[in-house]
């Protein structure tokens, strides 16, 4: 017999905007940013497990799948504040790891989420998303997910007009930059002018999309363009190939690309694929009013790049190297 469990859908985001304040008290920095979904998600299937047990597997061999995985945290946060049962959680993970784009955070939500629901809590959002930020910055967004303005720690969140709906190509490549030094780094980084937050709201209220798309900012993007020059000319690859605009997202190392013609993006999709092939270059969609949960429109499963065929080799540095021509 099937084993009935509950099933969530992880989204990705990417940071339409984002602003670096000043440091707090508990070390963290102010932020403002705008967050945006994006339709690439993992997939979570959750099931009853005797007390105590909080287990994870997943298709991924290299992620590690014990107590230092958020969703495994996300259980026993669950099991220690409400004293619910075990749970054996099956993560099928599609968003690219270590991006810039919440994948592990994502995945911490929906065990919230689903957890709650297996064992009939049925807590609220609100509630779900104070016990959220006890696991990271990002995570308390990811419960709720779609467009949200995001303050304090990033756990402050007001929802906004979405992002005008477009085409979105991310490239992730092959190495990884550490959020804590990212954001040490970032006071290195003079002239560094941050996002228009305000104005890129209007933007996106009015669905002025190449407005919205040529005022997204990072302020982490500067200190990660001069470590990874390739990051840089990803960006202005895609900007030569049509993109309305193109940022890193968080403290990367993903960059993402936004085009509002199908013909433009597909053949971009292509070239950056041929000249970046050891990269992870995705197409999906961003923004709109209509939210993806009905599985429609799901570029990235059907292209069938994502996931088990994921290159796993970490070369040191963003090199000029990683462009094949
Ligand atoms: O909360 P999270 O675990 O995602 O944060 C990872 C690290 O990123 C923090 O330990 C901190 O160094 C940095 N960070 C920050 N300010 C934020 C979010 C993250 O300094 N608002």
């Amino acid at each position: 017999m099937k084993e009935s469990g509950v099933f969530e859908r992880a989204f990705a985001k990417v940071n339409l905007a984002l602003n670096v304040g000043g440091i707090r008290a508990d070390g963290y920095h102010e932020v403002t940013m705008i967050l945006q979904q994006v339709d690439v998600w993992d997939e979570i299937d959750l099931y009853k497990r005797p007390r105590f047990e909080a287990s994870l597997e997943c298709n991924l061999p290299y992620l590690v799948k014990d107590e230092r995985n958020l969703a495994v945290k996300a259980v026993r946060l669950l099991q220690k504040t409400y004293g619910i049962g075990g749970v054996h959680v099956r993560l099928f993970k599609k968003i690219p790891v270590a991006a810039g784009m919440a994948g592990g955070s994502a995945d911490a939500a929906a065990v919230l989420r689903g957890a709650s629901r297996l064992y009939g809590l049925d807590l609220p959002d609100e509630r779900l998303m104070k016990l959220a930020q006890q696991l990271g910055s990002d995570v308390p967004y990811c419960v709720i997910g779609g467009t949200c303005l995001a303050e304090g720690r990033g756990e402050k969140l007001t929802r906004i007009d979405p992002f005008p709906e477009a085409l979105c190509i991310l490239v992730k490549p092959n190495f990884g930059i550490s959020t804590p030094w990212s954001y040490q780094q970032y006071h290195v980084t003079p002239d560094n002018p941050p996002a228009d937050i305000d104005g890129m709201i209007e933007a996106m209220k009015a669905s002025d999309l190449a407005k919205s798309a040529s005022m997204m900012r990072n302020q982490l993007e500067k200190i990660a363009v001069e470590h990874y020059p390739v990051l840089g000319r990803i960006e202005s690859t895609m900007m030569d190939l049509g993109a309305l605009g193109a940022r890193m997202t968080g403290s990367g190392p993903t960059v993402f690309g936004i085009f509002d013609d199908a013909l433009k993006a597909q053949k971009a999709l292509m070239t950056l694929r041929r000249q970046l092939g050891r990269m992870e270059i995705i197409m999906c969609r961003i923004g709109g009013k209509d939210p993806y949960h009905g599985g429609q429109g799901d570029l990235c499963e059907k292209d069938g790049r994502q996931g088990a065929d994921r290159d796993t080799a970490l070369p040191e540095n963003g090199s000029e190297e990683d462009f094949e021509s």
